[in-house]
């Protein structure tokens, strides 16, 4: 049985595949996505999940594929973003290198827009950034061991104060 090595945490929009795949290259491990997960083995996209099953349904079965990620995978695996709000999957956590990539409200307006394929920002994004934020900020950090502001850097950058920090 394997472990990730490097666990990716933050809002969606914020980075995380694409640092994740940068810091993955770097370390000379392979790269994982949880979101990728699901979509494999349910067979339809994170928005059908939400739209035929709602949020609670997507959420447990974020919850298992977050378990089975994190025991079969050795590298850099990224979560979902609202995949911290399950208090078992934080305890999960514990004992990992769990990188928390950080933006403020604006940037994440700024970045994500108007979204449908991203169900929770699906009508009036700003208010709906400033919620989200507000509810996890501090679940995210609760679980990481090094956070990474990502405002006005490169996913470069980004990577490379990552690296730095572990
Ligand atoms: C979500 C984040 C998304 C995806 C789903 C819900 C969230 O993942 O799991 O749309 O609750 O923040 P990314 O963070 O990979 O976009």
């Amino acid at each position: 049985m394997t472990a990730a090595q490097v666990v990716l945490v933050g809002p969606m929009g914020v980075g995380k595949s694409t640092v994740g795949r940068l810091l993955a290259e770097a370390l000379g491990v392979g790269y994982r996505d949880t979101d990728d997960d699901i979509v494999a083995t349910q067979g339809r996209t994170i928005a059908e999940i939400f739209v035929d099953d709602g949020e609670p349904a997507f959420r447990a079965i974020e919850k298992a594929a977050v378990r089975e990620a994190l025991a079969g995978h050795e590298g850099v695996l990224a979560l979902g973003g609202g995949s911290i709000l399950d208090a078992d999957t934080r305890a999960l956590l514990a004992g990992y290198r769990v990188v928390y990539l950080s933006m403020d409200v604006e940037e994440a307006v700024k970045r994500t827009g108007l979204n449908t394929a991203r169900p929770l920002l699906a009508v009036n994004p700003r208010k709906q950034w400033r919620e989200l934020m507000e509810a996890r900020r501090s679940l995210y950090e609760e679980v990481a061991t090094v956070v990474v502001a990502t405002d006005g850097r490169t996913p470069e950058e980004v990577t490379q104060v990552a690296l730095d920090a572990l």
